[in-house]
């Protein structure tokens, strides 16, 4: 079988937004930077490393219910889909399901640029059988029904509990427009990270070798590359910590020092201790997250969590 090339679109924010951003989120209190901007090209390659680390349990946990329930899965969804994936980085999980579900076409979506393409391609090589879409997208903007391919029963696909990375009334206006752009038969498979014991939760946060450190650092590394920021990495230290009355991991990049921070000729100020607020991942029990579904017009098909309760996966479609 001849090899389909990869169908590409770049609706990707210019450069200036990272630069806007940091400009923005050091001007306010509390300092913050989204966790989009994580993912540059080391950032997504540190979040592959993360997704291999014995205190995240995330990947693992979710990658073995997807396997456990790829026939399940494929048959709620139906042959022949257009199988939409969010936030697809490496584009790993997805290959848990393709066999069983041999949908019609695959479109990646992903801001990371590179990253997307290098994994699309790998796909595409992989599943000769398979039509490859990739689209570079920021999926905190509106996303527009333009690049879809057309015809087919859109199944999103949004794993890794990436929705806990939304305040809950964003997350519910995210799913909200999610349904509208799969449309009256759509449906979405999404993963999602539950509640469970704090030390757990912390562990999976402040792992030993320190790569969950080495990707929050990685945003001032960034900053260096791309903006030519003044900042010295080892300035500032990792600090991540489970907000039980928010129900939420925070993650903060705190000063060790008083010091000057330099982005376009700019000084921001921090005293020793001072942080900047990089990422939110919010936990849900199933009950909390069926709500909130609910919320944004979805209704839950089925749910199936591990064995231990660490992490759910839902099958939604559109509300009548
Ligand atoms: C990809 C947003 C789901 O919140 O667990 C991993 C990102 N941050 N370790 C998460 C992340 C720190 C991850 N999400």
């Amino acid at each position: 079988m001849r090899i389909q090339p990869v169908l590409f679109r770049d609706e990707a924010p210019e450069v200036s937004s990272f630069r806007d951003e940091v400009l923005r989120g050091l001007s306010v209190r509390p300092r913050r930077i989204a966790p989009k901007f994580f993912y540059d090209r080391r950032g997504s390659e540190l979040f592959e490393a993360i997704c291999r680390l014995p205190e995240y349990y995330l990947a693992r946990v979710e990658t073995g219910i997807l396997g456990t329930r790829a026939r399940e899965i494929a048959e709620l969804a139906g042959a022949g889909c257009l199988l939409i994936e969010l936030g697809s980085g490496a584009s790993r999980k997805v290959r848990l399901l393709l066999d069983a579900m041999r949908p019609e076409a695959y479109l990646a979506v992903d801001l990371s640029r590179e990253f997307l393409l290098e994994a699309t391609r790998r796909l595409a090589q992989d599943y000769p059988w398979l039509e490859v879409h990739a689209a570079c997208a920021d999926l905190c903007r509106p996303l527009t029904p333009s690049f879809l391919p057309r015809g087919r029963r859109r199944i999103g696909f949004y794993p890794g509990s990436s929705i806990g990375n939304f305040e809950p009334r964003e997350a519910r206006v995210f799913l909200d427009s999610l349904r509208r752009l799969l449309g009256p038969d759509g449906a979405l498979l999404i993963g999602v990270d539950l509640k469970k014991d704090a030390a757990v939760l912390h562990a999976a946060y402040n792992d030993a070798a320190g790569v969950t450190a080495a990707f929050n650092l990685n945003l001032l590394a960034r900053m260096r590359r791309e903006l030519r920021a003044g900042v010295e990495i080892a300035s500032f230290a990792h600090h991540a910590f489970y907000n039980d009355s928010a129900g939420r991991i925070e993650m903060h990049l705190v000063s060790r020092r008083m010091q000057c921070l330099r982005v376009d000729g700019v000084c921001f100020q921090f005293a020793a201790g001072e942080g900047i607020h990089t990422e939110n991942s919010y936990k849900y029990t199933v009950g909390e997250f069926h709500a909130l579904a609910e919320a944004a017009g979805w209704a839950v098909e089925r749910t199936w969590t591990d064995p231990a309760a660490m992490f759910s996966v839902h099958f939604l479609r559109a509300a009548a």
